[in-house]
């Protein structure tokens, strides 16, 4: 049996000279490797009973990584009117029905705009079709449905059961029924996505069983978007997601209820191990036992650790081969006692000027980027 590549040596261990170099030449940066897109693409591509993947776009919008997924055939997820002209910008040859909007209380004309572009667009709460219901007379629509329950490495990232905002309560399927008939409305597909970071394989089987359920109250559904949610392993101490789980649960989803398409949506999974953010050490300081050193970019580049508490590999780049001998926490220059990037970690002696990497920070870390303290994030840079 193949080697899992998600076992092997991380790619920026291969690459180390290389990406030394690029911070000497554009300094604080994210970069993005194109061949570790492809192959946590490949394992996506080898889940059989999915139909139609898209690349959840909000998870890193870089030109250069779209451009690797269109050209492996992927579709993309859009959360706001922004993304799906960026996608319509960089593709503007794409089949429209490639584009899936999935807005979650955008404004009315987003809902317009999307309909006049002609991308798949999704309601996800019954307010447009009760204030709205001329926007949607005749038209093709996908709903996004809460199975009632959400899943997740953070509570913030939760996105069903009734704690969180998105979705069609199932208590309103008969009333969303009668509103479809009378405007004449195609439901073309029903969509759930339940979290982000999720390692059960059997999830996707879950949100297919409750997406069916409702698909036979409609009827005429033909698509069932099981939504992203794939997780990676973070660091060295966890578990990978059993890809080849998911999909013999699906298979024997598809058996049993023969007759729909399966689609997924992918962000995390697709781009997060692709991407190391570099920065370099600016300063050392030792209160007592407690030992920091500081890099020259934090929340304002990278903001899962302070936001979701999240625990990503970093090392000294520079010292790759030296020994680790002393505990520290690494911490930017913002104005805010959570920009931290790690704490409490094994490290080298280092040394200002050391280049520090940031592990499997490809999904939601540019895109979750700001200039807070006018403080410019860092760059990307795809090889
Ligand atoms: N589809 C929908 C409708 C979504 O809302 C999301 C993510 C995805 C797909 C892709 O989920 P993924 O495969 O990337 O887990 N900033 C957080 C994650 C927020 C996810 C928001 N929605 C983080 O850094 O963990």
């Amino acid at each position: 049996q193949e080697k899992d590549v998600r076992d092997q040596q991380p790619w920026w261990k291969e690459k180390q000279e290389q990406l030394l170099d690029l911070v000497e030449r554009s300094g604080t940066s994210y970069v993005y490797d194109t061949d570790t897109l492809k192959k946590y693409a490949a394992m996506i591509e080898s889940i059989d009973p999915v139909d139609y993947r898209l690349y959840a776009m909000k998870a890193n919008a870089n030109p250069e990584v779209l451009r690797t997924f269109r050209e492996l055939g992927f579709g993309f997820e859009c959360v706001s009117i922004g993304e799906v002209r960026r996608v319509l910008e960089l593709f503007p040859d794409i089949d429209r029905g490639e584009i899936l909007f999935t807005p979650n209380f955008a404004p009315r004309t987003e809902y317009g705009e999307a309909l006049e572009l002609g991308v798949n667009l999704t309601l996800d709460n019954i307010y447009p079709l009760r204030e709205w219901p001329a926007l949607f007379e005749d038209e093709e629509l996908f709903l996004r449905i809460d199975p009632g329950h959400g899943h997740g490495h953070h509570k913030h990232v939760k996105t069903g059961g009734m704690h969180s905002k998105f979705g069609i309560p199932r208590f309103e399927i008969e009333e969303v029924a009668e509103r479809v008939e009378e405007l004449n409305i195609t439901v073309r597909g029903l969509h759930a996505h339940i979290g982000s970071g999720i390692k059960d394989p059997y999830s996707w089987k879950r949100t297919a069983i409750i997406l069916h359920e409702v698909a036979e109250e409609l009827g005429g559904v033909d698509i069932l978007d099981l939504g992203g949610g794939f997780g990676i392993r973070e660091n060295e101490t966890e578990a990978h997601l059993d890809v080849q789980e998911v999909a013999s649960s699906l298979e024997q989803f598809r058996e049993a209820h023969p007759g729909y398409e399966l689609w997924v949506e992918p962000g995390r999974f697709l781009v997060a191990v692709a991407g190391v953010l570099l920065t370099r050490v600016t300063q050392l300081k030792g209160k007592g036992q407690v030992k920091y050193v500081g890099v020259d970019t934090g929340m304002n580049s990278f903001i899962r650790p302070a936001l979701y508490g999240a625990r990503h590999t970093i090392v000294n780049l520079s010292r790759l081969d030296e020994p680790n001998s002393q505990s520290v926490n690494i911490v930017g220059p913002i104005c805010e006692s959570g920009d931290k990037l790690g704490i409490d970690r094994l490290f080298p002696h280092a040394g200002e000027g050391d280049v520090v990497l940031v592990a499997n920070t490809g999904a939601y870390g540019q895109v979750m980027s700001s200039n807070y303290n006018l403080r410019p994030p860092a760059g990307e840079i795809v090889i």
